[in-house]
């Protein structure tokens, strides 16, 4: 059946061939690519999400939940680091499904995607708005940095968000100009919220106050937490899909995958590399940040900006540590929103070369050979959910887009093992089918334990992607033509 029909390997890798106009550059290197996944995991998900798994479920435990979420995005990106090397085109997963599992699939992730990428972009830049105003001692109105569904204390109604509008369209116009550009910014920036990072843990180490992490789980019994999922092991798993979000964006390595100058070699260090260094710096964080301040805390006043609180009531005399992750934080947000954009636009690049979307889509500047017109659509949709829907919403949809992704990569390479054993393979995932068995396994858990509403809209989402794949893009598909 044609919805089924698969991309052919060779034909794929013959397009790696091309060259001059019509290609993007190939620009990035192992360590480019490192950076460009750390740009896109330390993000809101350590600054905001690690606090609330803590306050809501986990205690300090949350050390734990990191390490639960790791191993969901360990194994499946064990999985995306053997299609990244194998397949090394722009477009990730979606390009990986077109080999394996066919047309309509491939086109379901690419629409998956988008959650991720459109609405990972649109989050952030969201919560970067909110840490400007917090920076900015509030001084921003607050119906032009909230959504119109959002109302103050004192009955103030949003109109839109401007910060979140403007942070776009900065970080748009820097990828039109290149991601050699992008990528030398992304290197700062990523080295300044490491820094930070750091720091936080090295002066935050010397003001863990022991009874804070005892008990380590939640007790069972304690008020507000009696839901299974709400203390001990059982508020571990719910903080790992809390802090999941933190995680969101290794992935993204893998859509640069045509811009990298040794993807055999580079795509699987950048990719497993940056998870492991992130994970790393995530336990040591939970652990200082909830041996700094008491877990309770975080249900309460420590809720909102919760490390600035942890230094400014506990850490005396680290006052300008505050204002300094501020500013990290702020800058640690712009790279996550420039990877999400970035691989958006290389996903949608590699749909419309396909003739799944409009030609629009794949059109290159004639000078920076990047996907400029993509980019400014881009921008607009983006830009709309950014301006008028509040965060949370737009996070845990990304959260669940990402989960299905990794589903499909991870049973992508177990199919494609068996129905194409002999294709070339420089990174060979380890002990296949058991690697992604538990891929699927644990990232199809956390998408059950997400709330009603959000897989309702997510399933609302797939819905329309599936009428304008029937309606445009099964007809127009280059495959149908050959
Ligand atoms: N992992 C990214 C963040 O935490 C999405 O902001």
């Amino acid at each position: 059946m044609s919805i089924f029909r698969k991309k052919s390997l060779s034909s794929l890798l013959s397009q790696l061939s091309e060259s001059g106009e019509g290609t993007l550059k190939r620009t990035l290197d192992a360590k480019n690519l490192i950076a460009l996944g750390i740009g896109a995991i330390i993000g809101a998900g350590l600054f905001v999400r690690t606090a609330a798994a803590a306050g809501e479920a986990a205690g300090p435990g949350v050390t734990l939940s990191f390490i639960l979420a790791a191993l969901g995005c360990a194994f499946a990106g064990l999985c995306y680091a053997e299609f990244a090397a194998m397949i090394p085109i722009a477009g990730s997963a979606y390009t990986y499904a077109y080999c394996t599992m066919g047309e309509f699939v491939a086109w379901t992730i690419g629409w998956a995607l988008v959650l991720e990428y459109a609405l990972g972009a649109a989050t952030v830049s969201i919560a970067w708005s909110e840490y400007l105003n917090n920076l900015l001692g509030g001084t921003i109105p607050f119906e032009w940095c909230h959504s119109p569904l959002e109302v103050s204390a004192t009955g103030v109604h949003g109109i839109l968000n401007f910060p979140a509008l403007v942070i776009l369209l900065l970080l748009t116009m820097l990828l039109i100009k290149g991601t050699e550009e992008s990528a030398t910014v992304n290197a700062i920036i990523v080295f300044t919220k490491v820094a930070i990072v750091l720091l936080f843990i090295a002066v935050g180490w010397q003001f863990i106050n022991p009874a804070n992490h005892t008990p380590y789980l939640i007790p069972e019994g304690t008020v507000g937490h009696e839901d299974f999922f709400k203390h001990g092991w059982g508020g571990v798993v719910r903080g790992a899909s809390i802090v999941f979000f933190a995680f969101i964006g290794f992935d993204a390595v893998s859509t640069a995958a045509q811009e990298a100058k040794n993807p055999g070699r580079d795509m699987p260090i950048g990719i497993l590399g940056s998870l492991v260094v992130c994970t790393v710096l995530y336990i040591l964080f939970g652990h200082v940040l909830t041996g700094v301040a008491n877990w309770s805390e975080f249900k309460i006043a420590g809720k909102e900006a919760s490390v600035a609180y942890a230094i400014q009531k506990y850490m005396t005399g680290y006052g300008w540590l505050a204002t300094m992750v501020t500013v990290a934080i702020l800058a640690g947000f712009s790279s996550v929103i420039l990877v999400m954009l970035l691989g958006q636009s290389r996903v949608f690049y590699s749909m419309a070369k396909d003739g799944l979307l409009p030609k629009v889509f794949a059109e290159l500047h004639p000078k920076f050979r990047t996907p400029y017109k993509s980019n400014w659509i881009l921008f607009v949709f983006v830009g709309l959910f950014s301006a008028f829907l509040p965060g949370s919403l737009a996070g845990d949809l990304t959260s669940i887009g990402t989960l299905f992704a990794f589903v499909l990569v991870s049973a992508g390479v177990w199919i494609m093992r068996r129905s194409d054993p002999d294709a070339k393979r420089p990174f060979r995932t380890p002990l296949v089918p058991i690697v992604p068995l538990l891929g699927v396994l644990i990232c199809s858990g956390l998408i059950i334990s997400v709330d009603r509403t959000t897989q309702l809209t997510a399933g609302a989402w797939m819905l329309v992607g599936f009428v304008i794949y029937f309606l445009y893009s099964k007809a127009n598909s280059k495959l149908a033509s050959e």
